[in-house]
């Protein structure tokens, strides 16, 4: 006999409470799922869930990182001043133009050469004004647009000086210019200067304010606030302009404009962005790559000292992805960016290997590197009374971040030279020597590169394995840690997604994800920590002026310069994060239905010609000590209703209501977008019919989360 409760949201939920049934028997074809709560499983790793993160799809600059001006100290590109152009509103009266400014070629006169201000901001924007007849000036684009928002205060900096054009001065021994000599401009240049944003075709000026450019050979900074009125509609069609009507020569570096910040920091994050983070409730926040960390070049590795500081002192370097990160996002605001999570670092420490397969053997050649490493340690973790902590002090931060994990390189299985055993444990040994407390993790896992692993000295405690996978891949491996020596090392899943969708994932993706996480979590008492990669995307495509955005399909979080969103993979990391006990409840499963997974090419390749059979349904079940509560999450990955049958062995009493949030969606390719941001989202239902064995149905192509409350 079946019978069921109906939910008292009849209306609303009527569908649910249909499918919330308690069985007293059931067809044996119907799958079983027997939660153990006889004795206490091991425990749920306390830092399971957190993120990864590294510089690549404008992660920061032009994502997370609140700057909104794109190359603000003009080295993106040697060659021309991208993101910059000219503004002449008068082409008939006026006469201007724009120039490159950089220190450092030989063939251009001496006078035109010295415009640094420090070491690290060595190139410059000229605008020469010969003619003024209206407003001249120079216009920045931002990253895809400057995102104008109503009543919003923005901070604009910028350091400028103004000067006459004459003859430039030549030593003897440089060559005489070929063609005649430029007629001088006189130097009006001092006076107020207009700063605005305004639309793109100058019509429309959504904030405005003016600096007196005083009369000075020399650099000078200039600081003002700009603030739009409430009447603005949002939008990215918008520029940031610095305009004159007097004549003369302007040069300016280091042109910022912060929006409001998370928490105000004043070189902080996006807060729509932040506040998609800390509702995912990460635990730690592994940084700074990735690849991001090791740089195409060994010259190009994260380079974390020249990230600190004033503005001023950081160059930006070489990433890792195809454009010039400005180092905003330095070391220190990784760090404070992890205390605005409350989240712990995950320190990967650049361990001599770079993506061009250069590395630096073990010994005395590695040894500046080990040292670079220690210094970068007790940046995070020195006291006062340190060289490094005391900068760490004297840069704003006074106490020591907390810091368990360290994380020697990335990758590493890239490097064929078998060069990483020895590498590994130089940095092992020195920081274990100095550091007793940390724990340094290998970045070669044996299950995934068994010939390539470190065997001398002690055995790594804990491996990154990395999995970028497709849903067939991820539903066909999401039981591979069930199988793991529970006396070997410890895994952390460094980097994993399910890729599939573009440029954020689609609803198959965040099914193959669910499956693996339910993986994960049945293991974590291995698994100690797992982070999905990569974690952002500026999704906008390519413009006449600016190159398309991304250069990594399938992530995590979508934006641009206005709004973010989140992808159906988000939805699922978010609640697999929140809704998690402390206890693993052991979990047997009778009848799960599976399904054939096509043979690809590599099958092929490979002689496998019969098909896998692969599972439809994916489960994990926790419990929560201090509440009582039980996390069953289920995942459906068929176009078909699957009832399933649960009981909960050694409980006589659970609460008949319970909260139900599901994931899911009517087609596997079904995603949100920056224009449909809300397709897929989670939806929270009360539940009821809930005993000690009972059924339910769970919808096709979803994640289901249902928290039981053990009755007293
Ligand atoms: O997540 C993208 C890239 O994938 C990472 O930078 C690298 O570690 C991996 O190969």
């Amino acid at each position: 006999m079946i019978s069921f409760q109906k939910s008292s949201l009849e209306k609303i939920f009527s569908a649910f409470a249909l499918s919330v049934m308690i069985l007293h028997y059931s067809n044996a074809q119907t799958p079983k799922l027997t939660l153990d709560l006889t004795k206490p499983g091991a425990n749920v790793s306390p830092m399971l869930y957190g993120l990864m993160t590294e510089e690549i799809n404008h992660s920061y600059d032009g994502g997370l990182y609140a700057e909104l001006i794109r190359n603000r100290i003009f080295k993106d590109n040697p060659s021309k001043p991208e993101g910059w152009s000219l503004v002449n509103e008068d082409t008939i009266n006026s006469k201007a133009s724009i120039k490159l400014m950089a220190t450092t070629p030989d063939n251009v006169p001496y006078d035109e050469r010295r415009h640094a201000i420090n070491g690290a901001l060595q190139t410059c924007l000229r605008l020469t004004v010969e003619k003024a007849g209206a407003r001249v000036g120079i216009a920045n684009e931002g990253y895809w647009g400057i995102p104008v928002k109503p009543s919003t205060t923005y901070r604009a900096l910028f350091y400028l000086k103004g000067t006459a054009r004459t003859e430039p001065f030549r030593w003897p021994w440089e060559p005489k210019p070929t063609t005649p000599p430029l007629p001088d401009i006189e130097d009006k240049t001092a006076g107020p200067i207009t700063v605005t944003i305004e639309s793109n075709d100058g019509k429309t000026v959504y904030a405005s304010g003016t600096i007196n450019l005083v009369k000075s050979p020399f650099w000078k900074k200039y600081e003002l606030t700009l603030t739009t009125r409430p009447d603005v509609k949002p939008t990215t069609d918008a520029r940031f302009v610095i305009s004159t009507n007097r004549i003369g020569l302007y040069y300016f570096n280091l042109v910022s404009l912060f929006p409001p910040t998370y928490n105000n920091r004043s070189n902080g994050n996006r807060p729509d962005i932040m506040e998609m983070l800390v509702d995912m409730k990460p635990k730690f926040l592994r940084f700074p790559g990735g690849n991001f960390l090791e740089g195409p070049l060994i010259t190009d590795a994260f380079p974390w000292k020249q990230t600190l500081g004033p503005l001023e002192n950081r160059p930006g370097h070489r990433g890792s992805w195809g454009y010039r990160p400005t180092d905003g996002m330095g070391l220190l605001e990784f760090l404070e960016w992890c205390e605005d999570m409350n989240a712990e670092p995950v320190l990967a420490v650049y361990a001599g290997y770079s993506l061009n397969g250069d590395h630096i053997d073990s010994g005395p050649l590695l040894q500046p590197y080990v040292d670079d490493a220690l210094e970068e340690i007790e940046y995070v973790i020195g006291g006062a009374n340190t060289y490094w902590g005391a900068k760490r002090v004297a840069d704003g931060h006074p106490a020591p971040f907390k810091l368990t994990y360290v994380e020697i390189g990335n990758e590493d299985w890239f490097d064929r030279s078998g060069s990483y055993d020895g590498r590994f444990n130089q940095f092992r040994e020195a920081i274990e020597k100095k550091y007793p407390q940390l724990i340094c993790i290998s970045t070669i896992a044996d299950a995934q590169y068994p010939n390539l692993k470190v065997t001398t000295g002690k055995k790594p405690t804990v491996l990154d394995e990395h999995y970028y996978r497709n849903s067939w891949e991820m539903w066909a491996n999401a039981s591979q840690y069930d199988k793991y020596d529970r006396n070997g090392p410890k895994i952390f899943v460094g980097e994993w997604a399910t890729r599939e969708g573009a440029p954020t994932t689609n609803l198959n993706a965040a099914l193959g994800d669910a499956a693996w996480m339910t993986g994960m979590e049945r293991n974590s008492d291995i698994i100690i920590m797992s982070c999905y990669a990569p974690l952002f995307v500026n999704v906008n495509t390519a413009t006449s002026t600016a190159p398309k955005a991304w250069q990594w399909d399938s992530d995590l979080i979508g934006y641009n310069a206005l709004n973010s969103f989140g992808s159906p993979s988000y939805y699922v990391q978010k609640l697999f994060s929140q809704y998690l006990g402390n206890k693993i409840v052991s979990t047997t499963a009778e009848n799960i239905p599976t399904q054939r997974r096509p043979l690809t090419s590599r099958d092929s390749a490979q002689g496998i010609t019969t098909p896998q059979m692969v599972p439809t349904v994916f489960y994990s079940a926790t419990f929560d000590e201090n509440s009582g509560m039980i996390y069953l999450k289920l995942v459906n990955t068929s176009a078909k209703k699957q009832p399933i049958q649960i009981a909960l062995k050694g409980m006589t009493k659970v609460l008949p209501a319970a909260t139900l949030v599901v994931i899911k969606g009517n087609k596997p390719e079904d995603t949100n977008t920056i224009s449909d941001p809300e397709k897929i989202v989670p939806v929270t239902l009360k539940i009821k019919g809930v005993a000690p064995v009972f059924s339910r149905t769970l919808d096709p192509y979803s994640v289901n989360i249902v928290q039981l409350q053990s009755a007293k």
